[in-house]
């Protein structure tokens, strides 16, 4: 169905008939009075799902406690254990002998583990940390590729009450360090070696060199899990191998049970100042919407081979991967591998060979999946069978109409839904999605809130601004799995996320939006303060900005933007000012690629710079303030046509257009 508005035509996809029949919410008279439910009596409606979708050791008898706002709590004299609910109770559901993970490995070798030989596991590991004295209430730091291990030492953690930080292996040793530091964590989970597309990666030696840069004195063991068998260092007292920890420990373990507002995990996002900051989450709000959005979002049925193709490093491989699949007693893939190896296929294979039902990822990979597939028919998703899958989705970015209708049409065969889903490290799961057998889809738009999400765009003042109008995107209700606090900093949580301009009343998400002047759906517009978002992770401009001016050998003053790109979304420009003259020609070259090298071992390779730019200055006004926006348009490569009259050294501006 199509239907023309203006002169752009928008296209309108409907849920498909099967699927409008028999989803969990079948039409949109379900979802509508979903958020009837919720508008009527918005405790009520989540108690209610905490109530079925949990199990609970003691039940909640208060639902939400606003006394302490921003500070929210949910459930609060409620005590559950979120291992318990992802393990054992499926298996007293008579799920023991199901499939929990199906794991493939860089290099294809498939192991499976069942929900009784992944509690097996999660026991042994549990009690294994226990015999070190690791205990409720302590950090771990988990530094490990994608793997069983990987989720089964998350939920280990959850299961003696420890507060898991997992730190994504593409972080370098000081991202890392810091991290440790600010956690105050008492170990450090890891392997020897992350194995991807077909690269080792030293992930132990990593973590030696982290805890050496200092202030990780908090640590008291390293954990090391075999994955390559390569000769690694082992200090003695403090490192263990994962096999010898947990030989001799049984096969169960006692929850721990915690209230619903322990803090199951902490996970480290970039903001806009320099230093990344811990987002925590609670135990029993954030399973249950892990648990609820995986179950209408996704439509998760008993018989569905879910992928959600993230790393266990961000928040989408904790909520779509460690939490809500196994909170639901599905079946799920992990994959440690890269779409790329051993050809761009890889993917579809995997789709193929697994029958995954519902496929959950990103659309900077589709994008260069797509200019994979269209230069090569053999890694083309036509080139595979792909009749299992029923479900499409995606999340981090905006994904550009152009790749919704490919990824629609070849890889999901015209027939299946994509899940555009809005949502952030802070809100531990799905904001603003379709749901499946519900929503008209519409590319590019992430279309509506979940149910009992209050999402809405307003002005600077706070108030409503008419759909049509772009504003800010704000939440004007707490709900279960909200951010509580950043770990050390309250004071940073209030201002990032209930600042005085919004009388502390609304979430600020940090996002620009509009929503459609006829129906209402929302569209992203991207960030409003300075994060970027490079092939769906977020980086702060200013972290970067610390990590160039950090080599103080070289750099006098750096200022980092994003620019729009074809593959990435956004991509990271830099605009530098060095100790010694400008360098031209191959000496800039050469400085560029020095100074890349050295954000990506300050931050990680992720953060590196695609353009570095040199000047004799910044663009800047007569009061000494950065013109950012001119930057923004350099980096474009595009004509400035703002005013330049407040500018006190016009002249820099061919300088920094120019790019070596
Ligand atoms: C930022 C959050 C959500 C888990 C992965 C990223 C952007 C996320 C979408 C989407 C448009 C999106 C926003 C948001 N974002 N999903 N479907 N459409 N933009 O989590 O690293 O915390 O980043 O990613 O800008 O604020 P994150």
């Amino acid at each position: 169905m199509s239907a023309t508005e203006g002169s752009t035509e928008l296209k309108i996809y409907q849920p498909p008939a099967a699927l409008a029949g028999s989803a969990h919410v079948s039409g949109m008279a379900a979802y509508e009075a979903m958020c009837q439910a919720a508008e009527a009596d918005y405790e009520g409606f989540w108690a209610g799902h905490a109530r079925e979708l949990l199990s609970w050791k003691t039940p909640f008898t208060k639902v939400l406690n606003e006394s302490e706002a921003p500070f929210f709590k949910w459930f609060e004299d409620g005590t559950l254990n979120a291992s318990y609910n992802c393990l054992d109770r499926n298996i007293e559901r008579g799920l023991g002998d199901k499939t929990a993970i199906i794991f493939e490995a860089d290099g294809g070798e498939v192991t499976k583990v069942t929900y009784k030989e992944l509690l097996a596991k999660t026991c042994q590991i549990a009690n294994g940390l226990k015999s070190l004295g690791i205990k409720k209430g302590d950090r771990v730091v988990i530094y490990i590729a994608m793997s069983i291990d990987g989720v089964a030492a998350m939920q280990a953690c959850a299961r003696i009450g420890a507060t898991h930080s997992v730190v994504f292996g593409g972080f370098s040793a000081q991202s890392l360090r810091d991290r440790i530091e600010d956690t105050g964590a008492v170990a450090v989970i890891t392997a020897d070696n992350q194995v991807r597309g077909g690269k080792q990666l030293p992930l132990k030696s990593i973590v030696d060199e982290a805890l050496a840069l200092g202030g990780c004195d908090s640590v008291k063991n390293v954990l090391v899990v075999k994955r390559s068998g390569a000769a690694i260092a082992m200090t003695a007292g403090r490192d263990l191998w994962m096999a010898d920890v947990v030989a001799s420990q049984p096969t169960s373990c006692e929850p721990e049970w915690v209230s619903a507002e322990h803090p199951l995990f902490l996970l480290y996002t970039s903001g806009s100042t320099g230093k990344p900051k811990g987002v925590q989450h609670s135990t029993g709000g954030y399973l249950l919407h892990a648990a609820l959005t995986t179950k209408l979002t996704f439509d998760l049925k008993a018989d569905d081979v879910f992928w959600c193709t993230a790393d266990i490093g961000w928040v989408t491989g904790h909520t779509y991967i460690t939490y809500g699949p196994l909170a639901l007693g599905g079946t799920e893939i992990v994959f440690e591998g890269v779409p790329t190896y051993p050809d761009a296929g890889r993917f579809w294979k995997m789709i193929q060979d697994h029958k995954v039902s519902i496929f959950y990822t990103a659309p900077t990979a589709i994008r260069s999946l797509i200019k994979a597939a269209e230069a090569n028919d053999a890694v083309h998703p036509k080139s595979y069978n792909l009749s299992s899958l029923r479900i499409l989705g995606s999340v981090g970015e905006p994904i550009n109409p152009a790749a919704w209708e490919w990824y629609h049409q070849h890889v999901g065969g015209g027939r299946c839904p994509i899940v555009d889903t809005f949502w952030q490290t802070e809100t531990g799961g799905h904001m603003i999605t379709p749901l499946p057998g519900a929503t008209p889809l519409v590319p590019g738009s992430c279309t509506l809130p979940f149910p009992g999400i209050q999402a809405a765009v307003v002005d600077e003042t706070g108030k409503d601004v008419p759909w049509g109008q772009g504003g800010i995107l704000v939440v004007k209700k707490p709900w279960p799995s909200m951010i509580r606090t950043i770990w050390g900093d309250p004071e940073r949580f209030k201002k990032s996320y209930y600042p005085e301009d919004f009388k502390g009343k609304y979430y600020l998400a940090g996002d620009g939006a509009i929503r459609d002047a006829k129906t209402g759906y929302f569209t992203i517009t991207g960030r409003i303060d300075d994060v970027l978002n490079v092939s769906g992770h977020r980086m702060g401009t200013m972290e970067i900005e610390s990590a160039l001016v950090s080599c103080t050998e070289l750099v006098a003053e750096a200022a980092v933007v994003g620019r729009p790109d074809d593959t990435t979304g956004e991509a990271i420009c830099a605009f530098v000012v060095l100790k010694r003259p400008r360098p031209t020609g191959d000496e800039a070259k050469a400085i560029a690629k020095q100074l890349r090298d050295w954000v990506g071992k300050e931050i990680g390779p992720i953060a590196k710079p695609k353009d570095i730019r040199f000047g004799d200055n910044l663009p800047k006004t007569r009061s000494g303030k950065i013109m950012r926006r001119l930057l923004r348009s350099l980096a474009k490569n595009e004509a400035i046509t703002q005013d330049t009259s407040t500018l006190e050294n016009p002249a820099i501006l061919e300088q920094l257009g120019d790019n070596h």
